[in-house]
Parts: structure tokens; C-alpha cells; sequence
């Protein structure tokens, strides 16, 4: 299946799952990328080489999807532990075709300027400590504040004592220049930032896209969010693999097992903005934390339905998660509303029950009559899967529990 997007639009909406990762310090990538263009503007750079700059930096943190990771990172301005997030985020760069060229660039984002070694190609140099030097300055604003001329001021020196040690002489040089101009400062609140954005989002093409491509995109991004839970490595990696196979057990067209796969791979992205600690909590959890919890079905399809092209994998999840999620006084008000859910959404609850079933268990304890009793409890809730299928289902549920059938893993 081919797909009419805009790549600029996918990257800008996808990163934003990966700058809830702050949590109360969001959009830290986007603010980056921001800076970093300005420079690059600054010293002259041409449009082609602005335009991978703003990508770049837009995904350079691609490798942090811990709360506590992020906190480190911003609050000091080296952390010894650096290049742990730098090479966790080439790795991921790499699986994605449109995003391998950006990956030995990302390895390098922590580098200090006099510690480069000398093979290493000027471009890359350039590109990488433009984008680490971006990157302190909006820390160094997130910790100290950039709205009084001391607080900017503050920043200048900063950013001067560790020039050359940290940063290139010319890149801090352009910073300096560029940063005696309040509209420089003022494009970093969050109104402005989203205007500047969408008028460089606007300005790209539309383009034909293989689902290959996307799926990359998408696994890469599956990857970061099952990065946060330890205990179920690969989460959505294997409820996309489930689903896909249940998908064309229900006879599904190879384009909608498309859809459905990517929904399964993209269906945790609001999972990046709950904390760490709420995550671990091994105690109950408070209604506030619940909260956080609950909310992240909305946040994911928030982040999707931005995506023009989109609109039925945002369709397909916004059902899930208000079927497994909503209380029953609201699943009342939906039955009034008459709304279906719509088979994608039922394979994505069986491929999901499924794995949150098998996560943790062994083939003795699920057995084949809790298989069918998941399956029993879905289709009452489905009206749309026929009980043949459902039999097929089950056999491929018992099979894959048997004799271990591995999903297929695209990293
Ligand atoms: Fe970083
Ligand atoms: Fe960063």
C-alpha cells in the first residue's frame, strides 16, 4: 500500500510523542531544532542543509525515553552518561532509510568541540556541535529562564567560557549575534514555536510513500516507547505482529493489515508522557496517577489525527482505547451514540489481551480455555467477526502458544 504524505509533517507530529518525554519541560526538541536552524541560518547555510539540520535536531534525543534520563541531561551541562542516550539513538536512526544519514551525526551530538578526532569529516563536526551547542542553550533556559536581559545575558557567558573546550568559536560567534535580538528569544515560547513550524511543515511536498517505509518509521518509534517498560520488552513490536496475522485470518485486505499494523506499532506513543516512577509503581496507584495512566490513549491519537493520511489509524486507536479504557457509564453513552467498533479496532483488543496475557506467563499457564474465553469476550463486543474466524483465531492463538511461534521482529 502506498500512502500520499507529507514526510516533513510525519517527522514534526512524531517527535512531538518523543517531547513528552520532559514532561514539564515539553517541546525541549523542537526548541533545539528551532535554535539550531537560526544559526544555521545566521552563518549563511543553504536551504537543503537547514532543512536535514531541522530533522536532525528534531529527532536528536531520539534515544532518551526515560523521564529520569531527560531530567539528567537538561540539568547538568555535561553528564558523564551522555553518550549512552547519542549511541542508543544512532542505533535507531539507522533502521530508517530516510533517517540513516543522520545517525553518525546523532552518535556524535554530545562531543565536545576539542574532542573530536581528527578523521572525522568537518561537515559532520559542524552538524553535531551546532546541534549539541542548540541543545545547552535551550537547557541552560529551561533551568535559568531567558525573559531578563541578565538571564540572557547568563546564558552568553556560559556558552563563552566553554567555547573552544565544548563548542566551535563560529558557531558560538553566530549564537552570540543572533541572540541580541528579542525575536529570537521570543520564537522559544510555545505560540510562536508552533507558528514557526507550521509555516516550514507547509513548505513540504506531498509525496508517494511505500507502507515499507512507514513501518520502519513506525517500529523505530515502537521501539522508544517499549524502551520504557523493561518488563515487557517489545510490547508493541509483538502485539503488531499478532495483529497482523489475525488481520488476515479475518480476510482483511493486504491494505487494511497496513493499517492495522502500523496502528498496533504506533498505539503506545502516548506512553512517553507518563513518568517513570508511575510506570514502576509496584504500590496502587493515586486518581491523579491513574489519570496519567488513562490518558494516554487520548494523547496518542492527539498525536496521530495531526497527520494528514492518518485519520483512520488515529480512527482505529481512539476506538481501542475507549473500549479497553472508558468506565461503563461511558461505554452506555457511546452504545447510545451507536457506535460500532470497527474490526480493526477488535483485532487490536485480541492481539493486545492476547500478549498482556502471555507477558509473564508460560504455555502452562494460559491455557487453551482462556484463549477462547478472550476471544468469547471480544466478539460479544465485536459485531463484526464471524465465529469461523473466530475459530481460525483460536487455532492460530493455541499454535503460536504451542509450539512458540515467534512474531516477526523488524529491528
Ligand atoms: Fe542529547
Ligand atoms: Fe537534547
Amino acid at each position: 500500500m502506498y500512502y500520499q504524505l507529507n514526510l516533513r509533517e510525519v517527522t514534526y507530529v512524531l517527535t512531538e510523542a518523543l517531547d513528552y518525554v520532559g514532561i514539564n519541560d515539553i517541546h525541549h526538541g523542537k526548541r533545539a531544532a528551532y535554535i539550531a536552524y537560526e544559526i544555521g541560518k545566521n552563518m549563511g547555510w543553504r536551504q537543503a542543509k537547514l532543512d536535514k539540520l531541522m530533522l536532525m535536531a528534531m529527532l536528536h534525543d531520539c534515544g532518551v525515553s526515560l523521564t529520569d534520563v531527560h531530567n539528567s541531561i537538561v540539568c547538568n551541562l555535561d553528564w558523564e552518561d551522555a553518550q549512552i542516550h547519542c549511541d542508543r539513538g544512532a542505533k535507531l536512526l539507522q533502521s530508517v532509510p530516510i533517517y540513516s544519514e543522520f545517525s553518525d551525526i546523532i552518535a556524535l551530538h554530545h562531543t565536545h568541540w576539542d574532542q573530536f578526532l581528527p578523521q572525522i569529516d568537518e561537515e559532520i563536526k559542524l552538524y553535531a556541535n551546532l546541534i549539541y551547542l542548540s541543545d545547552r542553550i535551550d537547557a541552560l533556559r529551561s533551568q535559568f529562564g531567558a525573559h531578563l536581559s541578565q538571564e540572557k545575558e547568563y546564558i552568553r557567558s556560559i556558552i563563552r567560557k566553554y567555547t573552544p573546550e565544548l563548542f566551535a568559536p563560529k558557531l558560538c560567534d553566530a549564537f552570540i549575534e543572533l541572540s541580541h535580538t528579542d525575536f529570537f528569544w521570543h520564537y522559544l515560547e510555545s505560540d510562536p514555536l508552533h507558528y514557526y513550524f507550521k509555516e516550514w511543515v507547509e513548505k513540504g511536498k506531498i509525496e508517494t510513500v511505500p507502507f515499507s517505509l512507514l513501518k520502519s518509521i513506525a517500529s523505530m518509534f515502537a521501539n522508544i516507547v517499549d524502551a520504557k517498560d523493561q518488563s515487557n520488552k517489545h510490547q508493541s513490536l509483538m502485539v503488531a505482529s499478532l495483529a497482523r496475522n489475525i488481520a488476515e485470518l479475518c480476510h482483511l485486505s493486504i491494505g487494511e493489515q497496513d493499517e492495522i499494523e502500523l496502528a498496533a506499532l504506533f498505539q503506545n506513543l502516548g506512553k512517553l508522557r507518563i513518568p517513570d516512577a508511575i510506570l514502576e509503581k509496584s504500590t496502587s496507584l493515586s486518581d491523579d496517577e491513574q489519570i496519567k495512566i488513562k490518558r494516554q490513549g487520548f494523547d496518542t491519537q492527539i498525536i496521530l489525527r495531526q497527520i494528514k493520511g492518518f485519520d483512520y489509524i488515529a480512527k482505529i486507536i481512539s476506538f481501542y482505547y475507549k473500549e479497553m479504557m472508558s468506565p461503563p457509564q461511558e461505554k452506555s453513552y457511546q452504545a447510545k451514540e451507536n457506535t460500532l467498533i470497527p474490526l480493526e479496532a477488535s483485532i487490536l483488543m485480541i492481539a493486545n489481551t492476547f500478549q498482556t496475557q502471555l507477558h509473564g506467563s508460560t504455555k502452562e499457564t494460559i491455557t487453551s480455555v482462556e484463549i477462547d474465553t478472550i476471544l468469547d469476550t471480544l466478539i460479544t463486543k465485536s459485531h463484526q467477526l464471524e465465529r469461523d474466524t473466530k475459530e481460525d483465531i483460536a487455532s492460530y492463538l493455541k499454535c503460536y502458544l504451542e509450539k512458540g511461534i515467534e512474531p516477526i521482529f523488524y529491528m
